[in-house]
């Protein structure tokens, strides 16, 4: 079965120029061009919107280092945009505010609950994904007071910003050389005498590297470390493992939250995301608020009402084509892997991942294709939204610029 391209490209398809000008297209300060009296001429407004829309359009064409799906089409939810949506509060307590769209946001919710077999969950759509790992951490240290948390070296700065805000004292592990945890340091640096508050990578950041939570329990039981609290990080592979590795982590296992940005696979013209968790936990911490009406679970308190209608829209639109979605992404990852080693580029592919990474190209292929570096590495993400024929022009790219084929961090 083939995606069909106008679903995934949507109204954002662009023209073989404007990929052509995307590298050329003025970065002028906006700003200095607007003064003085921009809002008394409607025709320099416009003329400077239109400017900007076609850097924003020209930058969409040449984008593959950040795991952003560019694909989508959320047209008919314009007219929501009239309206001041605010889910202020508990997600499941409605506020005295009731401009909201908690009927939306408890159903995109129960979606993901379900791809993660959850009983009794609750939840929320938050601003992005490092929102979902402060709340998810935070629910950890909330549980465990004395709990310690051990994080690998790969784990996403969210991970150590939750340590640093939340005061839990933080043990960062090392990683394998494909971006794992290092399951023997794990257990060489777990404390038996105190509660363990695990993150577990569902794809790394650099590197799409997925965690095994089987090895991260083994090592827990070999330390007889009863009290734990596992938060997975799922920010983009959240959506990615259900599809490629069915039930391999799930909240039939001993998970206790999970955090997963809306905008990276399922694509959002903003950030959000969804942090989920077992209902219990959160009982706890609820604080009823009388300003609001509502209940303070939330990390935040006005709550973007938008986003769960975008969500539960692109939900809605394409969960059957989400299984699919993955498995293309994963099959143009190997592609790309594979067109690369063909010409003598070492690469590494994580298994249940679209990520491929290499050398660090020239600062001129970063800079055009907008690539993410960490050191001597550099990564494509493979998306939906990126074509046979745009992977092939950055391969070429790639070739043209200065590369060290002998990368030491894989
Ligand atoms: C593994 C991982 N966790 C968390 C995040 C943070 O997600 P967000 O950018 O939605 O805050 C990222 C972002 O790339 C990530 O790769």
């Amino acid at each position: 079965m083939q995606l069909n391209p106008e679903i995934l490209v949507g109204d954002n398809s662009l023209s073989a120029e404007m990929i052509d000008n995307a590298y050329e297209i003025r970065t002028d300060n906006i700003i200095s061009k607007t003064q003085p009296a921009v809002s008394e001429n409607s025709s320099i407004l416009d003329s400077l919107l239109n400017d900007y829309k076609n850097q924003l359009a020209g930058k969409t064409a040449l984008h593959a280092g950040y795991p952003y799906n560019l694909s989508f089409s959320y047209e008919k939810l314009s007219p929501f945009f009239e309206f001041a949506i605010n889910n202020l509060g508990d997600p499941f307590v409605a506020s005295n505010y009731k401009i909201d769209s908690r009927y939306f946001e408890q159903e995109a919710l129960a979606f993901f609950a379900e791809l993660y077999q959850m009983q009794e969950w609750w939840g929320y759509i938050t601003t992005c994904g490092t929102e979902g790992n402060l709340y998810g951490l935070l629910l950890g240290r909330e549980t465990y007071p004395d709990g310690i948390l051990y994080a690998s070296n790969d784990s996403h700065y969210s991970i150590a910003k939750a340590a640093r805000f939340f005061k839990i004292p933080h043990v960062v592990v090392n990683s394998q050389p494909n971006g794992e945890m290092d399951y023997v340091d794990f257990l060489s640096r777990l404390d038996s005498s105190r509660p363990a508050i695990i993150n577990l990578n569902v794809g790394t950041t650099l590197k799409g590297a997925v965690d095994d939570l089987e090895q991260i329990l083994e090592m827990l039981e070999r330390k007889r470390i009863k009290n734990f609290y596992i938060h997975c990080d799922g920010a983009l592979g959240g959506m990615l493992l259900p599809y490629l590795a069915p039930g391999k982590i799930n909240f039939n296992g001993p998970i206790h939250s999970l955090a997963i940005s809306g905008h990276k696979f399922i694509g959002c013209p903003f950030p959000c995301g969804i942090v989920l968790t077992h209902k219990k936990l959160v009982d706890k911490l609820a604080t009823n608020i009388e300003y609001i009406g509502s209940k303070d679970t939330t990390l935040g308190g006005s709550r973007n009402g938008h986003a769960p209608l975008f969500l539960w829209y692109a939900i809605q639109q394409r969960k059957h084509l989400f299984q699919l979605e993955a498995e293309t992404c994963a099959s143009k990852a190997t592609d790309l892997r594979e067109r690369l080693e063909r010409v003598g580029i070492s690469c590494l592919l994580n298994s249940y991942s679209s990520t491929v990474v290499f050398p660090k190209p020239s600062n001129t292929v970063v800079e055009k294709w907008q690539l993410s570096t960490q050191g001597d590495l550099a990564h494509v993400v493979v998306m939906q939204n990126h074509s046979d024929e745009l992977l092939e022009r950055f391969v070429a790219d790639y070739l043209e610029s200065h590369y060290d084929n002998t990368p030491d961090s894989f």
